[in-house]
């Protein structure tokens, strides 16, 4: 078989670990040809390809970012652009795509098969953790562990200067990194997208541990949580398409530190957390992920998801995946409650 890959949306940790993954499994289990598309579905559209190989993809485990480079490129708003994808599988007699991406890739992913016919296979990347029908995505915890770093040095620093510090995590829907982030990063109080902020409360608690002598605080604020008179992303996005967001970190630090009377700082970790190497979960996850996928292909049952269930790589069709977010378990957000204040 000939089989090409693309890499789509926002990169992180562990692409390729995948790229690497599929080409091993391709060549070495199936005696098949693999080819990259560059920059997500604009490689198709533009038919812009290069050759996979063994030697071109060793000594990538460790490596972040994707070699295939990646862009927000969404073919059905592309003159022709399913046409032109379809069009350039044919030039390049392949058989088959792996696409690799979040929530955006497995809707344009799920249209092309189910409307142009395409024989594709998606594996599910974000640091988000917000793509449906799979436990995790790779990405995810190599994040988490870069916020419970910047956590445990945010604590040294908040307690010299009896502060309180705001860190703005990534999370534009779900506040997975920012629940899990500060769980392990001993956060005082964590604001996600799914819950409107509460300012009274978040002032309460602060108020109520520095009454018990704990003169510093770490708040863990997700990009996308929502001041409650704010319109929420959802609403933005509706007019505007992908929203930059950010900048929620700073206002909350100016209304605490007005409201409490303690100094008050804000740090944004942005695309640090999506850069560097993967953590060993997620390049473990990633090869689980690239060669399931190569078998799928291999078995010829396309239009469907590689997830993660339990401890178990299966496969899910993609409408399991499109459509709707994986928002964070409210139950694990109990959990982080329990340290608040
Ligand atoms: O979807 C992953 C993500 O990292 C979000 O958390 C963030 O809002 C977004 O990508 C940022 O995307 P970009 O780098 O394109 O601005």
């Amino acid at each position: 078989m000939r089989l090409g890959i693309l890499t789509g949306g926002g990169d992180c940790p562990g692409l390729n670990a995948v790229i690497r993954a599929i080409v091993r499994q391709s060549i070495r289990r199936y005696s098949s040809e693999v080819v990259g598309y560059l920059e997500g579905w604009r490689g198709p559209v533009e038919n812009i390809v290069m050759p996979l190989t063994l030697q071109g993809t060793s000594g990538l485990i460790q490596r972040g970012g994707t070699i295939l480079r990646t862009s927000r490129v969404n073919p059905f708003k592309q003159e022709r652009g399913p046409e032109r994808i379809m069009e350039s599988i044919k030039k390049n007699t392949l058989d088959a795509l792996v696409a690799v991406g979040g929530e955006d890739t497995c809707s344009v992913a799920h249209k092309m098969h189910s409307q142009y016919g395409l024989n594709v296979v998606v594996v599910p990347k974000t640091i988000d953790n917000d793509v449906s029908a799979t436990d995790f995505t790779f990405g995810f915890d190599t994040a988490v562990n870069i916020v419970a770093d910047a956590l445990d040095r945010l604590h040294t620093t908040a307690e010299s200067h009896n502060r309180v510090l705001v860190c703005e995590v990534m999370g534009r829907h779900a506040g997975w990194i920012a629940c899990y982030g500060g769980i392990a990063g001993g956060a005082d109080y964590i604001l996600v997208p799914e819950k409107p902020i509460d300012i009274d409360d978040v002032v309460a608690t602060i108020k109520k541990r520095h009454a018990r002598g704990r003169d510093f605080s770490i708040v863990v604020v997700a990009e996308g949580a929502r001041l409650g008179d704010s319109p929420t992303l959802k609403d933005i996005e509706m007019d505007t398409g992908h929203a930059k967001l950010g900048g929620i970190g700073e206002q909350l630090a100016k209304i605490i530190e007005k409201l409490t009377g303690y100094e008050t700082r804000a740090s944004v970790l942005g695309h640090i957390q999506r850069g560097g190497s993967p953590s060993a979960f997620d390049r473990v996850l990633a090869t689980r992920f690239g060669c399931k996928a190569t078998d799928l292909i291999h078995e010829k049952k396309f239009g469907r998801m590689v997830s993660l269930t339990g401890n178990e790589i299966i496969d899910v069709p993609l409408e399991q995946a499109v459509d709707k977010l994986k928002t964070l378990d409210m139950s694990i957000m109990k959990v982080a409650e329990t340290f608040f204040g």
